[in-house]
């Protein structure tokens, strides 16, 4: 051990606190060298290191990973940018982001991808880039794989952005293109045809209370999205991931879909666990957000659904605008969405406080599931020697209110202003650098955050009906038709 020792210098020890995985927690002290985890044990057992940090009293747990964010750079930076976005995970314990395509402009092709990974030169923690699959990009999908993106996403219902829904058979050719790649493609699983319809007619009819969202995008919508999703994806043998699960009823076509060997994941997010429909009257145009925030009975089936697996993470859809783009008189004029990055996991260890999910279960949705559905793991949503110290130190004891002025995002509003939690995250490292410590940014991690292409591996993919996708029966064609008809 002492020979063990005196092998190399250690960069920290995080020292005296229990750390804890998805199944068990343990006091351990941990040390990172070069980024990596290189030793969880005894303190006996530790390397010298260049700095010791006490951490007796708290929970080092995995830095979330966080599979939907939207910081609105290019193009909407009064909202957000990528300096504030992950100023914002840092500051929420958050390590590892996933950038939604709806900028302007929409991250469609390699060109709009380089641009993206040039704003994002400024993050405080890593991210993940996702590309658009839309109607008109089926030809860009191909070069946004090649060109390094590390998912993509479908909107299958309007929202923020405006992106037109791609329609089924487009939606069918891209996932024939990706199928093969193994990344996995994140459904905004509402349809929009139905809400187009619904909210007209409301419209119409002068209809403009808060409430009247709900009315515009009726859980049916997101059952109907999820189950054609599913249905495409069993058949290309496409991965799917159902973003942002906000009712009862999409969980019996998300669970059967998983039944058939369909490889789909699904998230929810804080507010559908902690708000419901009577939060509407108190909010009013604050709580918009797509999809709706439902009814209380959604919110307890959500929270079955995560204990029993059926829902996999929690992410938070952090989709900030500015107060005067949220509060409208009617509902139809204001933005929908809010932030929530950096309330993610204060709002959720709450809940461990309040005794509705274990901290091992959160270190599960948060970060281990994630990273699996992702391809980070091993390497990260873990703490053992050689994965990533990607690390939030959390404090169970500590006790804040939520202040939308407090926040680091530049969207300071908020459904959950005066909230009082206990339990925030105190410490973040990202590759074993504080980027918040003692709860404050660490301005100089500004740029520390990495694109996560280099330690993402999608498992080997299974693509199916191969012969019968667009690309085999165009070039089968092309091949037939140069003999000439007959
Ligand atoms: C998101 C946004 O503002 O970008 N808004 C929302 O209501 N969730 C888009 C989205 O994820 O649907
Ligand atoms: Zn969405």
């Amino acid at each position: 051990m002492s020979d063990f020792k005196t092998d190399f210098i250690a960069d920290i020890v995080l020292s005296g606190g229990t750390v804890v995985s998805s199944k068990t927690r343990f006091k351990a002290d941990v040390a990172i060298k070069d980024g990596l985890v290189v030793a969880v044990g005894e303190a006996s057992a530790m390397p010298a290191a260049k700095e010791v940090v006490d951490v007796s009293g708290k929970h080092v747990i995995p830095g979330a990973i966080d599979a939907h964010v939207h910081f609105r750079e290019p193009g909407y930076t009064h909202k957000e940018d990528w300096e504030t976005g992950t100023a914002a995970a840092a500051m929420g314990g958050t390590t590892t982001v996933f950038e939604m395509p709806n900028t302007n402009p929409p991250t469609r092709s390699v060109k709009e991808l380089r641009q993206k990974q040039d704003a994002a030169k400024k993050a405080h923690v890593d991210f993940g880039i996702y590309g658009l699959l839309a109607e008109d990009n089926v030809d860009e999908l191909q070069g946004l794989v090649d060109g390094g993106v590390n998912a993509f996403k479908c909107f299958m219902g309007n929202t923020f952005g405006n992106l037109p829904s791609p329609s089924t058979g487009a939606m069918l050719e891209g996932f024939e293109i990706i199928a093969p790649t193994g990344l996995r493609i994140s459904l905004h699983a509402e349809t929009a045809s139905i809400m187009a319809w619904r909210q007209e007619r409301l419209m119409k009819a002068g209809i403009h209370h808060a409430l009247a969202h709900i009315g515009a995008r009726p859980a049916v919508v997101a059952a109907e999205a999820v189950s054609r999703a599913a249905v495409l994806a069993e058949w290309t043998g496409a991965r799917i991931h159902v973003l942002h699960i906000s009712s009862a009823a999409e969980l019996r076509p998300l669970a059967e879909a998983k039944a058939r060997g369909v490889d789909v994941t699904g998230e929810t997010c804080p507010c559908y666990l902690l708000l419901d429909s009577r939060d509407y009257e108190r909010l009013g145009s604050i709580i918009r957000v797509n999809p709706p925030v439902r009814e209380a009975s959604d919110s307890e089936a959500i929270w079955a659904a995560l204990k029993s697996g059926v829902v996999d993470m929690i992410a938070t859809d952090h989709a900030p605008h500015t107060p005067e783009e949220k509060r409208k008189d009617v509902i139809w004029e204001a933005d929908c969405g809010f932030p929530g990055v950096e309330t993610q996991m204060p709002l959720m260890l709450n809940e461990v406080a309040n005794g509705r999910i274990t901290l091992e279960h959160y270190v599960k949705i948060s970060a281990e599931n994630p990273a699996k559905a992702f391809g980070l793991w091993p390497m990260k949503g873990r703490i053992e020697a050689g994965a990533l110290a990607d690390i939030a130190v959390v404090d169970l004891d500590r006790s804040e209110t939520i202040r939308a002025e407090n926040l680091h995002s530049r969207g300071k509003i908020t459904p959950f202003e005066g909230v009082t939690v206990k339990g925030v995250p105190v410490h973040t490292l990202v590759r074993g650098r504080f980027v918040q410590r003692d709860r404050k940014l660490v301005p100089e991690s500004r740029g520390w955050g990495r694109q996560v292409t280099d330690v993402q591996k999608m498992p080997t993919p299974e693509p199916k009906n191969t012969d019968q996708t667009l690309a085999a029966l165009l070039h089968s064609g092309s091949a037939k038709t140069a003999g000439g008809p007959r």
